[in-house]
């Protein structure tokens, strides 16, 4: 019977000095009468120290032929020791309980490892369910788990409901271009790009409401931050505008830095991440900058770029190179943004909306705004995007019936992740990245 975490016993967090542990062999080395295993489970790798004059000819000899990657179950006495580790288990019995064939070892080794260099060639992307095992993702997917908590935190403090959409959808959300179509008994349907339109019609029943749920977009590009499916955080609040809104984006976002200061430090640090860079996202205010103000800033720096564009990563990532916290970009050109942008009453080339962009080159993490809520001006809009009408019908009653003022926003999950846990590409946060040329594994 398992007594206890690995993390336990190289902490030193263990009253009685016998252990019980179960894990897989991560190395192993030794001679004729003494092996050195370091075993690995969930929470961390300890020195076991295995005496053939202690478990016998038999259990000696079964651990020297045991393959990487092999489970194992130890019994033994957990000791202090001066060196890399802390602690060491002196090793009173092993036995193994599922062995690895020598015939097909253990395919991510050290030196594929060091070919990738802490990046992801294709061969470990081939073999991602093994590499899930090794220590630099196994610590991105715990950052992610408390990345997901502290988004499901942030909103159930603060009385949000949590609501779901469907993810077949009959029409677009953010345009047409990057839109999954998939046959649907004969007819057509679309794999969602946002929970949104759905979270508006609940909204005149829950007023604040949000989910943690999979989007989908066609993007041919591969980039170090477009997943064709994503995590998304999406928010919805009723009787609210652009500024209510972005301030939630804000919080938000500094609640999920302070989660991982105080549950992932040691995570963060052991990817190299400055933890003065995390504490400084968690306490600042993020300055707001209207996009015009942007595009001179950009001209300025000598980029090439024309009012009423979307900015695209390769300006983002210069907009964002020298600025010290997240920046929210608001009022964008009403044609650089999708039709359900509120325009702004005091001008209506604009939109109420904004983009939160992260730091260090990573830009984008949010997308939101104050929504269009009255019958004739959503009309409107959809009518100037010439998008057909018979799909949104269901989301123009919710102005039909008691329409108000509202707006939520969007939080991409995986950029999230990266940003903070300063990965190079967004593909090293997802345990099974999808991009435009992998569905495997
Ligand atoms: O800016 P977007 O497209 O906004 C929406 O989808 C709104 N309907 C959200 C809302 O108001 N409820 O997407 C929101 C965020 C982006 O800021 C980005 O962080 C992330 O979703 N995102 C992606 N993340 C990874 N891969 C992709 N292909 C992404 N597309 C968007
Ligand atoms: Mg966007």
């Amino acid at each position: 019977m398992k007594t206890h975490w690995i993390g336990d016993v190289i902490s030193g967090n263990h009253d009685q000095s016998e252990v019980h542990l179960k894990g897989w062999i991560h190395r192993s080395r030794g001679s004729k009468r003494l092996r050195f295993v370091v075993l690995r489970d969930s929470t961390g790798t300890v020195q076991c120290v295995i005496k053939r004059d202690v478990v016998g000819d038999d259990a000696f000899e079964t651990v020297e032929s045991a393959l990487i990657e092999s489970s194992v179950e130890i019994s033994g006495m957990a000791i202090p020791t001066d060196r890399e580790h802390g602690h060491e288990v002196q090793v009173s019995d092993i036995r193994i309980i599922g062995p690895v064939d020598p015939s097909r070892p253990f395919p991510i080794t050290e030196s594929a490892m060091a070919e990738a260099d802490g990046g992801e060639t294709e061969f470990l992307l081939d073999n991602r369910h093994l590499y899930l095992r090794t220590g630099r993702m196994t610590t991105m997917l715990k950052i992610r788990s408390s990345v997901f908590g502290a988004i499901h935190s942030y909103f159930r403090e603060r009385d949000f409901i949590e609501y779901q959409a469907p993810n077949f959808v009959a029409g677009a959300v953010e345009g047409g271009s990057t839109l999954f179509e998939v046959p649907y008994f004969g007819r057509k349907a679309f794999l969602t790009q946002s929970w949104q339109l759905y979270a508006e019609a609940a909204m005149p029943a829950l007023e604040r409401l949000y989910t943690i749920a999979p989007s989908f977009r066609a993007e041919k590009s591969r980039t170090r931050r477009h997943l064709t499916e994503f995590w998304h955080a999406e928010m919805e609040i009723a009787w609210s505008g652009n500024e209510e809104v972005m301030n939630h984006g804000g919080g938000l976002v500094r609640h999920i830095a302070r989660t991982l200061l105080n549950e992932r430090s040691d995570e963060l640090e052991s990817l190299g991440r400055d933890l003065k860079l995390i504490e400084r996202y968690a306490s600042s205010d993020y300055p707001r900058m209207r996009y015009d103000e942007a595009i001179e800033r950009l001209k300025a720096k000598g980029v090439q770029v024309e009012w009423g564009q979307d900015l695209d990563y390769s300006k983002e990532k210069i907009l964002t190179e020298d600025f010290e916290v997240p920046h929210f970009l608001t009022h964008y050109p009403k044609i650089a943004k999708p039709f359900y942008h509120r325009p702004d009453p005091e001008d209506p080339r604009y939109v109420l909306c904004h983009d939160l962009l992260a730091p260090e080159g990573y830009g984008e993490i949010i997308g939101g705004g104050e929504r269009t809520w009255s019958e004739s001006e959503i009309l409107e809009r959809i009518d100037e995007e010439g998008t057909p009408v018979e799909p949104y019908e269901f989301y123009i009653d919710v102005r039909r019936y008691g329409g108000v003022p509202h707006g939520g926003f969007g939080l991409g999950v995986d950029r999230v992740c990266a940003w903070l846990a300063g990965a190079d590409h967004i593909r090293e946060t997802i345990p099974f990245p999808r991009d435009s040329r992998r569905v495997t594994p």
